[in-house]
């Protein structure tokens, strides 16, 4: 039998922003939390280096200084009114992190102790400024159990393990959610006045990743596919430091705390690139640099990485700051990091595209900046855009607890004045129908084939590098796995715990999303941040400094622009 719930607030992942939203939600009305796994297990959790907020706990620092990197560092393509929201905000943020109870790392002085990360300055650009407020390198996971604590105290109810199939929009509005109760196969649907879409990012599109299994976007697909619009979507941040070989993130609090890249010929080659801020450039620069080095022939042994060099790093640092990434690399490469340097390579990290919103995180029905009555997006998932054609190190996290909680308060007026939406029986019946037709479909292929192609095909061609001939293959391949996708074969057809069927569902969001991906990067023929087109290499402001807003029509999509918002500082030539 299905269930029928009734809260004033639902949202949709258990993550930072997730939980944010949660707390503050709560002081306005009921509040219900769905995760597809249990909320402390969310991938918030791996988030290592830090966060950013202009202290100056260490050195001087100041929040404008914050706003014109993250600016500079998204290319230009961040909305300014909201970078200046979240570095304006920062700081009280990261305070009441602290007194919420997150266990920062200390100065001697017990003050929060505060790192170099890429593309954070002093005085506009002059040298690298210690701005990423951390603990240790697990800060993502000390966040995550202090709000996951604050949310319990505040009776917020989790439903963990809970696999969303449907939001349901319609008439303007978003009236609720359908879901899958992965334990027991059971729909249950979620009638509310509010719903926040928290539910992290898609990195699971690339072979090569540092994002956990389950981030898999499928709550970004499942909203283009009811024609809400996706933004920005070509710009996918390649992080430049995942372990050679399986992608793990090394954080880039390694090279705040003094590690260096290395070529194959033993060059700090970053010199070269960024004569100012070396390794500490911002993630796009360096990971297309180390692709150099390795496409001219500089890699490690002629090879296809490069080093990663900590070992100028006194050992007790290590232990102190960086234990997280010492024990990974022990345990996973046998490499002891104090003692010799560890063969890295650029992974997959995160979407700067997403669900448009607004800077009180209300979700954008249009280019034009319409909303969606009842629709929230916060985090990963969402485009403010504060973080543009680029993220800064330490900005996702100051992102989801800043706009997490403007996405809380900005609830409360809809609570005042909405109803509880309308799941009809017809919404919940396809749903069924929808996971029905998969657990009998007799097709001949299996979703880990279908899925594994399509890691490999972005990867090669939709990556950190670009053409418009790779584009257009991927496309094509795109459409032929979308179709086999239809055709597939589940060795368990039972209704519990079944990870294949979720991995199914999965799987046909991860084709819509990377067939958004693809198509975004084909007609943005321009290089900007992330997207860099060999056949386009200059920035082209004069055409493209505007937003793409993609829309689902038939089995194409229709693109349309919105203009950046540029409030202080004009483009310029990014220098480092
Ligand atoms: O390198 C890191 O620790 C990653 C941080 C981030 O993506 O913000």
């Amino acid at each position: 039998m299905n269930r029928l719930h009734q809260y004033d607030v639902v949202i949709i992942g258990s993550g930072l922003a997730g939980l944010r939203a949660a707390l503050e939600a709560s002081n306005h009305g009921n509040v219900a939390v769905i995760s597809k796994l249990y909320p402390t297990r969310s991938h918030s959790t791996a988030a290592q280096g830090g966060i950013a907020a202009a202290l100056g706990n260490e050195e001087p620092d100041s929040p404008e200084w914050h706003f014109y990197d993250t600016t500079k560092g998204s290319d230009y393509l961040g909305d300014q009114d909201a970078i200046e929201v979240m570095c304006e905000d920062a700081i009280r943020t990261v305070i009441e992190l602290e007194h919420m109870g997150v266990p920062f790392s200390r100065t001697p002085e017990g003050r929060i102790a505060q790192r170099r990360f890429g593309g954070h300055t002093r005085e506009f650009g002059a040298a690298p400024v210690r701005r990423a407020c951390y603990s240790a390198d697990r800060t993502g996971h000390a966040i995550v159990f202090a709000l996951y604590e604050q949310c319990q105290l505040r009776g917020v109810r989790f439903f963990p393990e809970f696999h969303v199939l449907d939001i349901v929009v319609e008439d303007g509005r978003c009236h609720g959610v359908v879901a899958m109760e992965i334990p027991t196969g059971q729909i249950h649907a979620f009638s509310t006045k509010a719903t926040v879409v928290a539910s992290g990012g898609y990195g699971r599109v690339f072979k090569t990743t540092s994002n956990a299994i389950a981030t898999t976007g499928d709550c970004l697909s499942i909203l283009f596919n009811r024609g809400v619009p996706l933004e920005d979507m070509e710009f996918f941040q390649f992080h430049p430091t995942g372990l050679y070989g399986l992608g793990i993130l090394i954080t880039e609090g390694a090279r705040g705390e003094g590690g260096i890249l290395i070529n194959g010929k033993g060059e700090r080659f970053m010199e070269r690139y960024a004569p100012t801020i070396k390794d500490l450039a911002p993630r796009d620069m360096v990971s297309r640099a180390i692709l150099n080095e390795i496409r001219e022939g500089r890699g490690i042994d002629g090879r296809d990485f490069v080093y990663l060099d900590l070992t100028g790093i006194p050992k007790q640092i290590l232990q102190e700051r960086l234990p997280e990434i010492s024990t990974f690399s022990k345990i996973y490469l046998g490499i002891d990091p104090s003692e010799s340097p560890i063969p890295v390579l650029p992974t997959a990290h995160y979407a700067m595209g997403g669900i448009p919103t607004d800077v009180d995180a209300r979700v954008l029905s249009n280019e034009r900046g319409d909303t969606i009555e009842g629709l929230y997006a916060a985090g990963e998932c969402a485009c403010v855009s504060v973080h543009g054609a680029n993220r800064l190190g330490c900005n996702s996290l100051l992102d989801t607890v800043v706009f997490g909680r403007r996405a809380g308060k900005a609830i409360a007026e809809c609570l005042r004045e909405a109803d509880y939406g309308r799941i009809t029986n017809e919404v919940v019946e396809r749903a069924i129908v929808e996971i029905e037709n998969i657990i009998n479909s007799r097709g001949d292929t299996r979703v880990g084939s279908i899925r594994a192609e399509m890691q490999k095909e972005m990867m090669e061609h939709c990556s950190v590098f670009r053409t418009e001939e790779g584009l257009k293959k991927t496309i094509e391949i795109l459409t032929e796995l979308k179709k086999a996708s239809k055709n597939i074969q589940l060795h368990d057809r039972t209704k519990r715990f079944n990870t294949e069927l979720l991995e199914a569902i999965e799987l046909r969001h991860l084709l819509n999303l990377a067939d958004v991906i693809a198509r975004s990067a084909l007609q943005r023929t321009e290089s900007r941040g992330a997207h860099y087109r060999e056949d386009f290499p200059e920035r082209d402001d004069k055409n493209w400094l505007k937003h793409t807003f993609a829309f689902k029509e038939g089995d194409s999509i229709e693109f349309r622009y919105r203009p950046v918002k540029i409030t202080r500082f004009q483009p310029e030539e990014r220098k480092y």
